[in-house]
């Protein structure tokens, strides 16, 4: 593939355009969306019963209700269609299909998926779905969770079960969101489900999320899927001081720690090191790592942020990083977003050039990347009919950024494909609840009105152009 620029003559700006056949969508997440948690069979997962209890999510906000999708499924597609989408993620929630997790098959469950996924290819969208987006089923959470080894094989079957649904209609299928994030924020530092803090917890599941991917992958293609994929948060990590050792680590844990097993079949030495130090390394079977290194199609990046990070003796391990004493996370010095994460474009080039040279073997794909901003409604109004906009102009210029950031890694010879933009919809972003818009589609959240946002339409022109214009 390549991405050219060519000048535009008399306009003294260039237009950017990405290689033929480029990937353009938007992506979201089953609990951050679709609400309707007691319905059609569903059964509760760690997600609901965390947010249940006071304290976890800012101002009790929970995904019981959310942007209602499990109903407004069809208006979402149309929208989506609208804006030229040719991809859109969304993920699978394991208790809809599973209700305890494992054993009676929810059919009504699999009735949504099946009814989106044929809304999505009618109105010409390709279906991207992720089969883990955290909402582990709170039975197997109460059986030990992901620390537990059980719940890999468990996790293969739920995909094998979805994957005789759909698997006609769907041909790129991913198995996890973020391991990082469920494993270290769900199980060491406990800001996210099941609230665990409890550093040996986390290395284990980090391994079983690790181990349910190859055991998933291997039932998805003796089913016939054409594409596997992963995805992980991944991010350049720079140290602000002379030192090296301590980005160093920092990138084992996070992301190393995922992309030598699944992509080379073995763990980093420093992690194997701090895992040894946190509860030991007994988890790890022998033949594990061979089902772990799987042959996938894809792997899905999400990039936020980098982080950086400095020598500093004597400072505890970060809450999120067992392992990591003597290093400062380093706040912010430029830019954020409303989440106070740094805005930082060219850490997306960096990054995608180096998976692209480690990695070779494997497809890039963009399966994030967005920001929050304090989106305001404008209030206008046309007589009775409300006329809202959002102005969105951060939003604009973070995309924007980052999309010249992804094409000039193409021009350096990352095989990137695509890239989705998070979200599509404002949702319940996690802890924050729902205070954090990320959406280029803004949800009133009193009435379920969907405005797009001026970002959604600077990217329905992006997507036409299959490019950027100027610079
Ligand atoms: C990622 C998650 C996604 C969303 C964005 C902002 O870590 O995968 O669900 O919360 O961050």
């Amino acid at each position: 593939m390549t991405a050219t620029t060519t000048a535009t003559r008399g306009t003294g700006s260039s237009k950017m355009v990405f290689p033929d056949g480029f990937v353009w969508g938007a992506a979201t997440a089953a609990y951050q969306i679709e609400g309707a948690v007691a319905e059609d069979g569903r059964g509760p997962s760690i997600w609901d019963t965390f947010s249940e209890v006071p304290g976890n999510v800012a101002d009790g906000h929970t995904g019981g209700f959310a942007c209602d999708h499990y109903h407004r499924y069809a208006e979402d597609v149309r929208l989506m269609a609208g804006l030229g989408l040719a991809a859109y993620r969304f993920s699978v929630a394991w208790p809809r299909i599973l209700p305890a997790g494992a054993g009676q098959v929810n059919a009504a469950g699999l009735d949504f998926y099946d009814r989106l996924v044929d809304e999505l290819l009618a109105h010409g969208i390709t279906p991207y779905p992720t089969l883990y987006h955290w909402d582990l089923p709170q039975a197997l959470e109460d059986a030990g969770g992901w620390a537990v080894r059980d719940t890999a094989a468990r996790f293969a079957d739920f995909a094998a079960v979805v994957h005789e649904r759909l698997g006609d209609r769907v041909g790129t299928w991913t198995t996890l969101n973020e391991p990082w994030v469920a494993a270290f924020l769900g199980y060491c530092s406990g800001v996210h489900a099941p609230g665990r803090r409890d550093p040996a917890a986390a290395f284990r599941a980090a391994h079983h999320l690790l181990l349910g991917h190859g055991l998933a992958a291997r039932a998805l293609r003796a089913a016939g899927a054409a594409e596997v994929a992963l995805t992980l948060n991944l991010a350049p990590v720079v140290q602000t001081d002379d030192g090296h050792e301590e980005a160093a680590r920092v990138d084992a844990l996070m992301n190393r720690q995922f992309l030598d097993p699944a992509l080379r079949g073995r763990y980093p030495e420093e992690v194997l090191e701090i895992a040894a130090r946190h509860g030991g390394l007994d988890h790890i079977r022998d033949g594990d790592l061979a089902v772990i290194h799987q042959p996938i199609d894809l792997l899905g990046i999400n990039y936020y942020n980098p982080s950086f990070v400095s020598a500093a003796p004597g400072e505890p391990a970060n809450p999120a990083f067992p392992g990591t004493e003597g290093v400062r996370f380093e706040p912010p010095t430029g830019p954020t977003t409303a989440m106070d994460w740094p805005i930082e474009p060219s850490g997306l080039e960096t990054l995608l050039v180096r998976l692209s040279r480690d990695y070779p073997e494997v497809g890039l794909l963009v399966t994030e990347n967005g920001a929050a901003f304090d989106d305001r409604l404008t209030g206008d109004v046309d007589g009775d009919v409300a006329k809202d906009r959002v102005h969105d102009d951060d939003r604009i210029g973070y995309l924007d950024g980052h999309l010249r950031a992804a094409h000039a890694a193409i021009s350096a010879g990352a095989d990137l494909r695509g890239y989705l933009v998070w979200s599509l919809l404002d949702n319940f972003e996690w802890a924050y609840g729902y205070h954090k818009r990320f959406g280029i589609v803004y949800i009133d959240f009193e009435t379920q009105r969907r405005v797009p946002k001026d970002s959604a339409l600077w990217y329905r022109d992006v997507i036409k152009r299959n490019g950027l214009m100027g610079e």
